[in-house]
């Protein structure tokens, strides 16, 4: 069975395409290698002995989708996770991000809904629901107005994907709320490459850990929490990669009466920054160079999921421990940092 994976190069496309051919789908990967390079292929095979399809393909070109469904007219399905995804940058590039994250999922859906069989899977993030009013967040809390036009384009991505199930009972989808993605695969043949400075906290300390960042700025120490920094579910990528797996499976064998589902996929607990910077220091037997800086705008003050739907209807569960994330995180830095060492000699 052939399953379609944008951005399969991405971080968490690449360890999701690994879960999928260890599971006996056949990918093809759609990417336009805009935030990921050809390497992640020779990764995916040095982990499953497959090389995944690859094709180059900017998926804001429609007739470029067009052609793609026309050439791979078997496929059983499509996991989405192409978009720009740096907060920061939406707010100064609007128009770039509704455009890259919006326009591909409309002409995706297009392409989908002349299918007999139509499975869709898309990355919808936990951003949707901003601060939560409780905690743990349920799917039912309420999607909170945007901070960002990045939080907007999951919103409205997932608005879309619901009215375009509406009118195509052949379509079915699932959005999954992804809460903190972080990790490598174990082997680190495949990770997390950041462009530039990293704007997430994990691979902010690895960098900072390996040298190529000075220091870490804990952003508030200050808030209403039991240290006073703030709490997020960090999610071991290879656990969300594999709820993919399931998700698909579902689609495609359970013809249950909705054709559009929301999962949250997390771990279901919440850590605190000052945590993962003492589960990284016990993983890595060195101290992390670091200093409390202010808050950062935007920052909501903690987030973890109620995973009891994705538990009870995926049967799916994380499996890895916040050092389990944290081990491969940081073995995957000190093989990134030895290619880099070799591509200098
Ligand atoms: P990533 O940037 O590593 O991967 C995205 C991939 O999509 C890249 O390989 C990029 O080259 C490709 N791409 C982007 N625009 C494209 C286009 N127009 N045509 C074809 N390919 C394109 O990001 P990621 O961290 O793997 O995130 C994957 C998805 O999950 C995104 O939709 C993101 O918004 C969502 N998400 C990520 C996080 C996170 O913290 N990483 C959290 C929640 C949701
Ligand atoms: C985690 C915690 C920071 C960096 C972002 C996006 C969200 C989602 C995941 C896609 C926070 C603190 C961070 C640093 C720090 N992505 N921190 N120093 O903010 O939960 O979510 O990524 O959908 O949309 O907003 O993750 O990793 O940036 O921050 O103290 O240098 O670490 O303040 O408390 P966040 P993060």
């Amino acid at each position: 069975m052939r399953v379609v994976v944008t951005g399969g190069l991405g971080f968490i496309g690449s360890h999701t395409v690994v879960e999928l051919q260890q599971s006996g789908f056949d990918v093809v990967i759609v990417d336009n290698l805009s935030n990921s390079s050809l390497d992640v292929i020779e990764g995916i095979k040095r982990i499953t002995g497959r090389a995944p399809v690859f094709e180059n393909i900017d998926l804001r070109d429609k007739e470029d989708v067009r052609h793609f469904f026309d050439t791979y007219s078997d496929v059983i399905g499509v996991i989405h996770f192409a978009a720009s995804k740096a907060v920061g940058e939406s707010v100064e590039k609007p128009l770039l991000y509704y455009e890259n994250n919006l326009n591909p999922l409309i002409y995706l859906l297009q392409a989908l809904s002349l299918k007999l069989n139509a499975n869709f899977i898309f990355s919808s993030s936990c951003t949707v629901y901003g601060q939560a009013d409780t905690l743990p967040i349920g799917e039912g809390a309420p999607v909170k107005k945007a901070e960002s036009p990045y939080g907007n384009t999951k919103q409205i991505g997932e608005e879309i994907i619901f009215d375009a199930c509406n009118v195509a009972p052949q379509l079915r989808a699932i959005s999954l709320r992804y809460f903190n993605p972080i990790g490598a695969h174990p082997t680190a043949e495949i990770g997390e490459l950041p462009l530039g400075v990293p704007q997430n906290l994990v691979p902010f300390i690895t960098q900072t850990a390996i040298g190529l960042r000075e220091q870490l700025s804990v952003f508030g120490d200050d808030y209403p929490t039991s240290d006073g920094t703030c709490i997020r579910d960090y999610i071991h990528v290879v656990d969300l990669a594999k709820a993919h797996v399931v998700a698909l499976q579902r689609l495609i064998n359970e013809k249950n009466e909705s054709n559009y589902e929301v999962f949250n996929i997390g771990t279901g607990k919440g850590s605190s920054v000052l945590e993962v910077i003492q589960s990284f220091e016990r993983i890595s037997e060195q101290k992390l160079n670091y200093r409390i800086a202010p808050r950062r705008s935007g920052d909501v003050v903690a987030a973890f999921a109620d995973t009891t739907k994705a538990n009870q209807i995926l049967g799916w569960s994380a499996q890895s421990t916040l050092d389990d994330a944290i081990a491969s995180a940081w073995k995957w830095e000190q093989k990134v940092r030895e290619k880099r060492v070799e591509s200098n000699k």
